[in-house]
Protein backbone atom coordinates (compact mmCIF):
# COMPACT_ATOMS: atom_id res chain seq x y z
CA UNK A 1 0.00 0.00 0.00
CA UNK A 2 1.17 3.36 -1.19
CA UNK A 3 1.04 5.66 2.05
CA UNK A 4 2.63 3.04 4.34
CA UNK A 5 5.76 3.01 1.70
CA UNK A 6 5.71 6.87 2.38
CA UNK A 7 3.86 7.54 5.74
CA UNK A 8 7.02 10.08 6.17
CA UNK A 9 9.87 11.54 3.37
CA UNK A 10 12.06 8.65 2.58
CA UNK A 11 15.77 8.69 4.33
CA UNK A 12 18.68 7.44 3.26
CA UNK A 13 21.99 7.67 1.38
CA UNK A 14 22.33 8.19 -2.39
CA UNK A 15 25.41 7.44 -4.12
CA UNK A 16 25.55 10.44 -6.63
CA UNK A 17 26.06 14.05 -4.92
CA UNK A 18 30.04 12.51 -4.06
CA UNK A 19 30.56 9.42 -6.05
CA UNK A 20 28.89 10.08 -9.23
CA UNK A 21 29.96 7.99 -12.36
CA UNK A 22 32.55 6.30 -10.15
CA UNK A 23 30.58 4.42 -7.88
CA UNK A 24 31.61 0.98 -7.26
CA UNK A 25 29.97 -2.10 -5.18
CA UNK A 26 32.20 -1.82 -2.43
CA UNK A 27 31.45 1.85 -2.03
CA UNK A 28 27.63 1.34 -1.52
CA UNK A 29 28.70 -1.54 0.70
CA UNK A 30 31.09 0.48 2.99
CA UNK A 31 28.28 2.99 2.90
CA UNK A 32 25.93 0.62 4.19
CA UNK A 33 28.25 0.39 7.08
CA UNK A 34 28.92 3.41 7.68
CA UNK A 35 25.32 4.22 7.88
CA UNK A 36 25.01 1.62 10.53
CA UNK A 37 28.33 2.49 12.72
CA UNK A 38 27.72 6.39 12.23
CA UNK A 39 23.96 5.54 13.91
CA UNK A 40 22.36 7.06 10.76
CA UNK A 41 20.08 4.24 10.04
CA UNK A 42 19.12 4.41 14.14
CA UNK A 43 18.37 7.96 13.40
CA UNK A 44 16.08 6.84 10.23
CA UNK A 45 18.36 6.62 7.60
CA UNK A 46 17.19 3.32 5.81
CA UNK A 47 17.71 3.98 1.59
CA UNK A 48 20.81 2.62 0.38
CA UNK A 49 20.47 4.03 -3.27
CA UNK A 50 23.36 3.66 -6.35
CA UNK A 51 22.25 5.95 -8.61
CA UNK A 52 23.10 6.05 -12.66
CA UNK A 53 26.26 4.20 -13.70
CA UNK A 54 25.67 0.60 -12.34
CA UNK A 55 24.20 -0.92 -16.24
CA UNK A 56 26.23 -2.72 -18.11
CA UNK A 57 24.72 -3.99 -21.32
CA UNK A 58 21.04 -6.05 -22.38
CA UNK A 59 22.00 -9.42 -23.27
CA UNK A 60 19.94 -11.53 -26.35
CA UNK A 61 17.21 -11.55 -24.33
CA UNK A 62 16.76 -7.85 -23.71
CA UNK A 63 18.11 -8.83 -19.63
CA UNK A 64 20.01 -5.99 -18.63
CA UNK A 65 23.24 -6.71 -16.85
CA UNK A 66 25.26 -4.90 -14.71
CA UNK A 67 28.69 -3.30 -15.45
CA UNK A 68 31.77 -4.52 -13.90
CA UNK A 69 32.10 -2.38 -11.31
CA UNK A 70 28.84 -4.06 -9.60
CA UNK A 71 29.38 -7.40 -10.50
CA UNK A 72 26.32 -9.10 -8.80
CA UNK A 73 23.24 -6.63 -7.77
CA UNK A 74 21.59 -9.58 -5.91
CA UNK A 75 24.12 -10.30 -3.62
CA UNK A 76 24.64 -6.40 -3.16
CA UNK A 77 21.06 -5.94 -2.77
CA UNK A 78 21.42 -8.84 -0.10
CA UNK A 79 24.44 -7.02 2.12
CA UNK A 80 22.34 -4.36 2.72
CA UNK A 81 19.67 -6.03 4.05
CA UNK A 82 21.62 -7.96 6.22
CA UNK A 83 21.97 -4.67 7.79
CA UNK A 84 18.42 -3.78 8.41
CA UNK A 85 18.62 -1.30 5.33
CA UNK A 86 16.90 -1.22 1.71
CA UNK A 87 18.13 -1.34 -1.47
CA UNK A 88 17.33 1.49 -4.09
CA UNK A 89 18.27 2.25 -7.74
CA UNK A 90 17.98 4.15 -10.95
CA UNK A 91 16.80 3.85 -14.09
CA UNK A 92 15.28 6.30 -16.58
CA UNK A 93 12.15 6.07 -18.94
CA UNK A 94 14.37 7.01 -22.10
CA UNK A 95 16.64 4.76 -24.35
CA UNK A 96 19.90 5.84 -22.41
CA UNK A 97 20.00 7.44 -18.95
CA UNK A 98 21.30 10.84 -17.98
CA UNK A 99 25.03 9.18 -17.83
CA UNK A 100 24.76 7.71 -21.34
CA UNK A 101 24.12 4.23 -19.73
CA UNK A 102 21.16 2.01 -21.23
CA UNK A 103 17.55 2.68 -19.97
CA UNK A 104 14.63 1.09 -19.16
CA UNK A 105 12.10 2.26 -22.72
CA UNK A 106 10.52 -0.66 -23.91
CA UNK A 107 11.92 -2.97 -21.04
CA UNK A 108 9.67 -1.65 -18.09
CA UNK A 109 7.92 -4.88 -17.25
CA UNK A 110 11.30 -7.13 -17.56
CA UNK A 111 13.30 -4.55 -15.61
CA UNK A 112 10.64 -3.97 -12.98
CA UNK A 113 10.55 -7.43 -12.12
CA UNK A 114 14.66 -7.88 -12.71
CA UNK A 115 14.28 -5.19 -9.47
CA UNK A 116 12.19 -7.41 -7.97
CA UNK A 117 14.23 -10.10 -7.86
CA UNK A 118 17.51 -8.64 -6.97
CA UNK A 119 15.03 -7.27 -3.75
CA UNK A 120 15.02 -3.57 -4.97
CA UNK A 121 13.04 -1.41 -2.73
CA UNK A 122 13.28 2.49 -4.23
CA UNK A 123 13.52 3.28 -7.94
CA UNK A 124 14.78 6.94 -8.96
CA UNK A 125 13.72 6.86 -12.57
CA UNK A 126 15.05 9.78 -14.20
CA UNK A 127 13.84 11.42 -17.62
CA UNK A 128 17.20 12.99 -19.40
CA UNK A 129 16.98 10.87 -22.40
CA UNK A 130 13.48 11.08 -23.08
CA UNK A 131 13.28 14.95 -23.68
CA UNK A 132 14.69 14.20 -27.10
CA UNK A 133 11.98 11.31 -27.67
CA UNK A 134 9.98 14.68 -26.61
CA UNK A 135 11.20 16.93 -29.01
CA UNK A 136 10.44 14.57 -31.68
CA UNK A 137 6.75 13.63 -30.60
CA UNK A 138 6.23 17.56 -30.18
CA UNK A 139 7.40 17.93 -33.89
CA UNK A 140 5.21 15.01 -35.35
CA UNK A 141 2.33 16.76 -33.54
CA UNK A 142 2.41 19.71 -35.37
CA UNK A 143 4.08 21.81 -32.34
CA UNK A 144 1.87 19.92 -29.68
CA UNK A 145 4.03 20.02 -26.02
CA UNK A 146 0.55 18.34 -25.07
CA UNK A 147 1.03 15.31 -26.75
CA UNK A 148 4.62 15.55 -26.11
CA UNK A 149 3.69 15.83 -22.66
CA UNK A 150 1.22 13.10 -22.29
CA UNK A 151 4.08 10.67 -24.15
CA UNK A 152 6.09 11.77 -20.86
CA UNK A 153 3.65 11.10 -18.41
CA UNK A 154 2.73 7.85 -19.67
CA UNK A 155 5.99 6.74 -19.80
CA UNK A 156 5.79 6.81 -16.28
CA UNK A 157 2.80 5.19 -15.63
CA UNK A 158 4.07 2.34 -17.85
CA UNK A 159 7.29 1.80 -15.12
CA UNK A 160 4.51 2.30 -12.41
CA UNK A 161 2.25 -0.26 -13.48
CA UNK A 162 5.03 -2.85 -14.20
CA UNK A 163 6.80 -1.78 -10.47
CA UNK A 164 3.09 -2.57 -9.13
CA UNK A 165 2.53 -5.47 -11.03
CA UNK A 166 5.70 -7.15 -9.42
CA UNK A 167 3.67 -7.31 -6.02
CA UNK A 168 6.69 -6.05 -3.83
CA UNK A 169 6.20 -2.46 -2.24
CA UNK A 170 9.06 -0.92 -4.67
CA UNK A 171 9.06 3.11 -3.63
CA UNK A 172 8.91 5.22 -6.95
CA UNK A 173 10.56 8.32 -7.14
CA UNK A 174 10.29 10.69 -9.91
CA UNK A 175 12.96 12.42 -11.59
CA UNK A 176 12.47 15.25 -14.73
CA UNK A 177 13.18 18.41 -12.81
CA UNK A 178 9.74 19.64 -12.47
CA UNK A 179 8.69 19.52 -16.20
CA UNK A 180 4.70 19.63 -16.61
CA UNK A 181 4.06 19.75 -12.95
CA UNK A 182 4.67 16.18 -12.14
CA UNK A 183 2.89 17.07 -8.21
CA UNK A 184 -0.41 17.19 -10.18
CA UNK A 185 0.23 13.61 -11.68
CA UNK A 186 2.86 11.93 -9.86
CA UNK A 187 0.47 10.12 -7.80
CA UNK A 188 -1.53 9.08 -10.62
CA UNK A 189 1.43 6.96 -12.07
CA UNK A 190 2.07 5.67 -8.71
CA UNK A 191 4.76 7.51 -7.29
CA UNK A 192 6.15 8.23 -3.88
CA UNK A 193 7.56 11.56 -4.72
CA UNK A 194 9.04 13.55 -7.61
CA UNK A 195 12.17 16.14 -7.84
CA UNK A 196 10.64 19.50 -8.45
CA UNK A 197 13.64 21.24 -9.64
CA UNK A 198 17.05 20.75 -11.59
CA UNK A 199 19.75 19.65 -10.19
CA UNK A 200 21.25 20.84 -6.47
CA UNK A 201 24.90 20.91 -5.85
CA UNK A 202 27.37 21.52 -3.02
CA UNK A 203 26.99 25.06 -3.04
CA UNK A 204 24.86 27.72 -0.84
CA UNK A 205 23.77 29.55 -3.65
CA UNK A 206 22.17 26.74 -5.39
CA UNK A 207 21.08 24.87 -2.53
CA UNK A 208 19.04 28.65 -1.38
CA UNK A 209 17.75 29.26 -4.60
CA UNK A 210 16.19 25.19 -4.82
CA UNK A 211 15.33 25.87 -0.93
CA UNK A 212 13.66 28.94 -0.91
CA UNK A 213 11.44 28.36 -4.00
CA UNK A 214 9.46 25.53 -2.82
CA UNK A 215 7.18 27.50 -0.94
CA UNK A 216 3.85 26.94 -4.00
CA UNK A 217 3.94 23.14 -3.35
CA UNK A 218 3.27 23.02 0.14
CA UNK A 219 -0.52 22.08 -0.73
CA UNK A 220 1.30 18.84 -2.75
CA UNK A 221 2.92 17.37 -0.13
CA UNK A 222 1.43 14.99 2.05
CA UNK A 223 1.51 11.22 3.92
CA UNK A 224 2.24 9.10 1.10
CA UNK A 225 3.17 11.76 -1.60
CA UNK A 226 6.65 14.43 -1.46
CA UNK A 227 7.63 17.13 -3.18
CA UNK A 228 11.81 16.25 -3.71
CA UNK A 229 14.27 19.69 -4.36
CA UNK A 230 17.22 17.28 -4.70
CA UNK A 231 19.43 15.21 -2.65
CA UNK A 232 21.36 16.54 0.23
CA UNK A 233 24.82 18.27 -0.20
CA UNK A 234 25.60 17.87 3.99
CA UNK A 235 28.93 16.74 4.40
CA UNK A 236 30.72 17.59 0.68
CA UNK A 237 32.70 20.36 2.20
CA UNK A 238 31.69 23.28 -0.28
CA UNK A 239 29.24 25.04 2.64
CA UNK A 240 30.45 26.04 6.11
CA UNK A 241 28.57 24.82 8.82
CA UNK A 242 25.87 27.69 9.04
CA UNK A 243 24.83 26.91 5.16
CA UNK A 244 24.71 23.67 6.00
CA UNK A 245 22.51 23.98 8.88
CA UNK A 246 20.32 26.15 6.84
CA UNK A 247 20.13 23.03 4.51
CA UNK A 248 18.96 20.54 6.76
CA UNK A 249 16.60 22.90 8.28
CA UNK A 250 14.84 24.04 5.29
CA UNK A 251 14.73 20.57 4.17
CA UNK A 252 13.50 19.29 7.01
CA UNK A 253 10.60 22.43 6.84
CA UNK A 254 10.23 20.96 3.41
CA UNK A 255 8.98 17.60 4.82
CA UNK A 256 11.57 16.58 1.91
CA UNK A 257 13.30 12.93 1.20
CA UNK A 258 16.51 13.00 3.11
CA UNK A 259 18.67 11.64 1.15
CA UNK A 260 22.09 12.00 2.18
CA UNK A 261 24.75 12.61 -0.57
CA UNK A 262 28.53 12.60 1.28
CA UNK A 263 31.37 10.39 1.34
CA UNK A 264 29.87 8.47 5.11
CA UNK A 265 34.21 7.84 5.83
CA UNK A 266 35.14 11.25 5.89
CA UNK A 267 31.59 12.74 8.36
CA UNK A 268 33.23 15.69 10.43
CA UNK A 269 31.44 15.88 14.31
CA UNK A 270 29.81 18.90 12.48
CA UNK A 271 28.40 17.15 9.68
CA UNK A 272 27.27 14.14 12.10
CA UNK A 273 25.78 16.74 13.97
CA UNK A 274 23.52 18.16 11.29
CA UNK A 275 22.45 14.91 9.67
CA UNK A 276 22.07 12.86 12.94
CA UNK A 277 20.19 15.83 14.68
CA UNK A 278 17.10 14.47 16.20
CA UNK A 279 14.63 17.30 16.11
CA UNK A 280 15.70 18.55 12.76
CA UNK A 281 14.45 14.86 11.61
CA UNK A 282 11.38 14.93 13.95
CA UNK A 283 10.84 18.02 12.03
CA UNK A 284 11.08 16.41 8.97
CA UNK A 285 9.72 12.82 9.76
CA UNK A 286 6.31 14.49 11.58
CA UNK A 287 3.26 12.59 10.54
CA UNK A 288 0.73 15.45 9.96
CA UNK A 289 3.09 15.46 7.01
CA UNK A 290 2.30 18.79 5.98
CA UNK A 291 5.68 20.88 3.81
CA UNK A 292 6.04 24.37 5.51
CA UNK A 293 4.82 27.43 3.79
CA UNK A 294 6.67 31.22 3.45
CA UNK A 295 5.09 33.08 5.98
CA UNK A 296 6.97 36.23 4.75
CA UNK A 297 10.23 37.05 3.14
CA UNK A 298 12.03 40.55 3.60
CA UNK A 299 15.04 41.27 1.47
CA UNK A 300 17.41 38.89 2.81
CA UNK A 301 15.04 37.58 5.88
CA UNK A 302 12.49 34.89 5.22
CA UNK A 303 10.40 33.25 8.02
CA UNK A 304 8.78 29.42 7.23
CA UNK A 305 6.37 27.74 9.45
CA UNK A 306 5.68 23.91 9.33
CA UNK A 307 2.51 23.00 11.78
CA UNK A 308 3.12 19.55 13.77
CA UNK A 309 1.10 17.02 14.58
CA UNK A 310 1.21 17.42 18.32
CA UNK A 311 0.12 21.57 17.44
CA UNK A 312 3.74 22.67 18.10
CA UNK A 313 4.97 24.72 15.12
CA UNK A 314 8.49 24.38 13.86
CA UNK A 315 9.52 28.20 12.68
CA UNK A 316 12.83 29.04 10.50
CA UNK A 317 14.33 32.74 10.34
CA UNK A 318 16.51 32.64 7.26
CA UNK A 319 19.25 34.78 6.65
CA UNK A 320 20.55 35.13 3.39
CA UNK A 321 22.65 37.83 3.53
CA UNK A 322 26.15 38.42 3.93
CA UNK A 323 26.48 39.34 6.90
CA UNK A 324 24.76 38.85 10.35
CA UNK A 325 20.97 40.72 11.07
CA UNK A 326 18.78 41.35 13.98
CA UNK A 327 15.46 39.43 12.52
CA UNK A 328 12.19 40.36 14.70
CA UNK A 329 9.32 37.55 14.28
CA UNK A 330 6.37 38.83 15.68
CA UNK A 331 4.56 35.85 17.38
CA UNK A 332 1.05 37.19 17.11
CA UNK A 333 1.52 36.63 13.25
CA UNK A 334 1.62 32.60 13.71
CA UNK A 335 -1.22 32.31 15.48
CA UNK A 336 0.63 32.57 19.01
CA UNK A 337 -0.98 35.57 20.43
CA UNK A 338 -0.79 34.88 24.11
CA UNK A 339 2.93 34.22 23.80
CA UNK A 340 4.88 31.22 22.88
CA UNK A 341 7.42 28.45 24.45
CA UNK A 342 10.51 28.43 22.24
CA UNK A 343 13.24 25.67 21.42
CA UNK A 344 15.74 26.57 19.52
CA UNK A 345 16.92 23.15 17.92
CA UNK A 346 20.68 23.94 16.51
CA UNK A 347 21.76 25.17 20.05
CA UNK A 348 19.75 23.01 21.79
CA UNK A 349 18.01 25.56 24.07
CA UNK A 350 15.08 26.09 25.83
CA UNK A 351 14.61 29.90 25.26
CA UNK A 352 11.00 30.16 27.68
CA UNK A 353 8.02 32.03 27.35
CA UNK A 354 8.11 34.88 24.59
CA UNK A 355 5.41 37.36 23.86
CA UNK A 356 5.13 39.72 21.02
CA UNK A 357 7.91 40.06 19.17
CA UNK A 358 11.12 37.70 19.28
CA UNK A 359 14.23 39.19 18.13
CA UNK A 360 16.99 37.05 17.12
CA UNK A 361 20.76 37.68 15.85
CA UNK A 362 21.31 35.53 12.54
CA UNK A 363 24.91 34.80 11.26
CA UNK A 364 25.50 35.56 7.78
CA UNK A 365 24.08 32.53 5.35
CA UNK A 366 22.39 31.40 9.14
CA UNK A 367 19.32 30.28 10.30
CA UNK A 368 17.62 29.74 13.59
CA UNK A 369 15.26 26.78 13.43
CA UNK A 370 12.41 26.69 16.14
CA UNK A 371 9.90 24.50 17.81
CA UNK A 372 6.92 27.14 19.35
CA UNK A 373 4.58 25.50 21.64
CA UNK A 374 1.63 27.39 23.60
C1 LIG B 1 20.39 13.71 -13.27
C2 LIG B 1 19.77 13.67 -11.88
C3 LIG B 1 20.85 13.47 -10.83
C4 LIG B 1 21.61 12.18 -11.12
C5 LIG B 1 22.15 12.21 -12.55
C6 LIG B 1 22.74 10.86 -12.95
O1 LIG B 1 21.20 14.82 -13.46
O2 LIG B 1 19.05 14.85 -11.63
O3 LIG B 1 20.29 13.44 -9.53
O4 LIG B 1 20.71 11.10 -10.97
O5 LIG B 1 21.14 12.52 -13.50
O6 LIG B 1 23.20 10.83 -14.26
Amino acid sequence: CQSTLAATPPMGWNSWNHFAEHVTDADVRTAADLIVSTGMRDAGYIYVNVDDTWQGTRDANGELHPNDRFPDMKKLGDYIHSKGLKFGIYSSPGPKTCGGFEGSLGHEVQDAKMYAGWGVDFLKYDLCSMQDPMRELTAKNNGNTDAAFKMMIDAYRKMGDALKATNRPIFYSLCQYGIAEPWKWGPEVGAQMWRTTDDINDTYGRMTIIGLEQADLAPFAGPGHWNDPDMLEVGNGHMTTDEYRTHMSLWALLAAPLLAGNDLSKMTPEDKSILLNKEAIAIDQDSLGKQATRLYQRGDFSVWTKPLADGRVAVGLFNTAGDSRDIALDLTQIGFAQGATLHDVWENKDLGKHTGIYSRNIPKHGVALLILSK
